[in-house]
C-alpha cells in the first residue's frame, strides 16, 4: 500500500497539521497587534519533533496571506543575516510596483536602493545588516506592508541572534512594522546568563509546543486510516495513539509504519501493529533520543541514567545517591535538565522524563554497556 498521508521526516510539511490551530491563531493574532507590542516577538519552544519547523512554515504562508512580507524560516547559521535580507527582498519585490522608480518620490540613492528592493552596489557592500533591514522596512512601510522574520533552531548565545535582536529592538524603537518569531529547543534560552539577548528572549512572548491531545491524534488517525483504506479496530487504533505519546514526529512514524506493516487488503492486526510500533520506536530513539543525549554533557547523561533506574518517577535524593554526589550538586543538573525540557518536575523533590522513550533508550544503552 502506498502511504499518501504520513511523512516522517524532519521539516516535512505534514498533510494535516494536527492540534496546533490554537498556537497558529495566537501567533497570527500577535501580528495584528501594533508595532512594538510584546506579542510581536515570539519564542516558539518545543522538543525535537514537536513541530517547530513546520509551524514556522505554516506561519509564513498564513502571514503572507495577510499581506506581510515574510523572511521564510532561516536557520541560525553562518550567513543568517544576509539570507534574511535576501528573503525580504525576494518576497517584498512583488509589492514594489515601479521597479526602477523612486520609492519615496525623492532621491532613490538616498535610500540606498538601485532598483525595486535591490540595494545599490555600495550599500550592498558597505552597509550593515541593521541598515539594510531598516531601509527594507521603511520601503515596505510605504507600501503599507509589515515584515515578519522567522528564525529556526536558535541558540540564545549565538552572535548572529544577538545582532538580529539588537536590530529588531532599535527598529521597534522607531515604530517600524516588524515582527519576529524564533523557534528553538526549550534549553535555547537558558544557554547564557546576564546577557542582553537573554533578557530580550525572556521578555518575548513564549509559546511552548505541548504534546498533542490523545483525542486529536485519535481523530486524525481515524480519518487518515479511512482515507488510506487501512482497517484498524478501535482498540488497536487507541493503542497506536498511546504509543505516539503526543509527539507529532511519533505520530508520523507510527502512522507510516502501520501502512508499511498492513496486509495486502489493508488490515492491521495485533502482530502488524506490534511490529509497526517497534519500528517507529526504534526510529524515534535513534533520531530523537540519540540526538538529545549527544548534545548533553557526560554528567547530564549520568543524571538521566540514574533516573532511568526508576520505573516512572525519580526522587532527587535517590538520583544524587546513585550518582555519588551531594543533593545540592544533583539540584544543579536537575535545573539544567528541566530548563532544557528533557525532564519535568512531577512533585516536590520528584522528577520524570519529558522526552518519550528516553528512559527505555537509556536502559537499553546501559544493558549493552554492562553486557560487555
Ligand atoms: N502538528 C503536526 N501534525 C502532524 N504532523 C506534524 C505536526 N508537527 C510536526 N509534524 C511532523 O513531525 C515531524 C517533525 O516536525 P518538525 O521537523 O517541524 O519538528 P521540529 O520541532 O522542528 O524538530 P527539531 O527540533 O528536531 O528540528 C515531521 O515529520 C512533521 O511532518
Ligand atoms: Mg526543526
Amino acid at each position: 500500500m502506498k502511504d499518501t498521508v504520513f511523512s516522517p521526516a524532519f521539516g516535512n510539511r505534514p498533510s494535516c497539521l494536527v492540534g496546533r490551530s490554537d498556537v497558529v491563531s495566537a501567533m497570527l493574532a500577535g501580528l495584528e497587534e501594533p508595532p512594538g507590542s510584546r506579542s510581536r516577538a515570539t519564542l516558539l519552544l518545543g522538543q525535537r519533533g514537536s513541530g517547530k519547523t513546520v509551524l514556522l512554515w505554516e506561519l509564513a504562508d498564513r502571514a503572507r496571506a495577510k499581506g506581510f512580507v515574510v523572511a521564510s524560516p532561516t536557520i541560525a547559521i553562518e550567513d543568517m543575516l544576509d539570507r534574511i535580507v535576501e528573503k525580504i527582498q525576494d518576497d517584498g519585490e512583488r509589492y514594489i510596483k515601479e521597479k526602477t522608480a523612486h520609492l519615496t518620490g525623492g532621491n532613490i540613492g538616498a535610500l540606498g536602493f538601485s532598483a525595486g528592493l535591490q540595494f545599490s552596489r555600495s550599500t550592498q557592500e558597505s552597509k550593515s545588516f541593521h541598515y539594510k533591514l531598516s531601509h527594507l522596512c521603511d520601503a515596505l512601510a510605504q507600501q503599507g506592508k509589515g515584515v515578519l522574520v522567522l528564525i529556526d533552531e536558535i541558540q540564545g548565545n549565538d552572535p548572529r541572534v544577538r545582532q538580529l535582536v539588537a536590530a529588531y529592538q532599535e527598529l521597534v524603537g522607531k515604530q517600524a512594522d516588524i515582527a519576529l518569531v524564533m523557534a528553538g529547543l526549550p534549553g535555547a534560552v537558558s544557554a547564557t546568563l546576564n546577557d542582553r539577548v537573554l533578557t530580550f528572549l525572556n521578555r518575548a512572548s513564549k509559546m511552548s509546543l505541548e504534546p498533542l491531545a490523545p483525542a486529536e491524534t485519535d481523530a486524525f488517525f481515524m480519518k487518515a486510516f479511512e482515507r488510506l483504506g487501512l482497517h484498524v479496530s478501535s482498540d488497536l487504533r487507541r493503542k497506536a495513539v498511546k504509543a505516539t505519546c503526543g509527539s507529532p514526529y511519533l505520530l508520523q512514524l507510527v502512522g507510516h509504519n502501520m501502512v508499511l506493516y498492513s496486509a495486502e487488503d489493508g488490515t492491521v492486526d495485533e502482530d502488524a501493529l506490534e511490529s509497526a510500533l517497534e519500528s517507529a520506536r526504534n526510529s524515534f530513539e535513534n533520531d530523537v533520543c540519540g540526538t538529545t543525549l549527544a548534545a548533553l554533557s557526560d554528567k547530564d547523561v549520568c543524571f538521566l541514567s540514574a533516573m532511568s533506574e526508576d520505573p516512572y518517577e525519580s526522587r532527587i535524593a535517590d538520583v544524587a545517591k546513585r550518582m555519588g554526589v551531594t543533593h545540592d550538586y544533583a539540584q544543579k543538573y536537575r535545573k539544567r535538565l528541566i530548563d532544557s525540557g528533557i525532564i519535568e518536575p512531577a512533585r516536590r523533590g520528584i522528577v520524570r522524563f519529558a522526552v518519550p522513550y528516553l528512559a527505555d533508550h537509556l536502559r537499553k544503552t546501559s544493558e549493552i554497556i554492562s553486557d560487555f
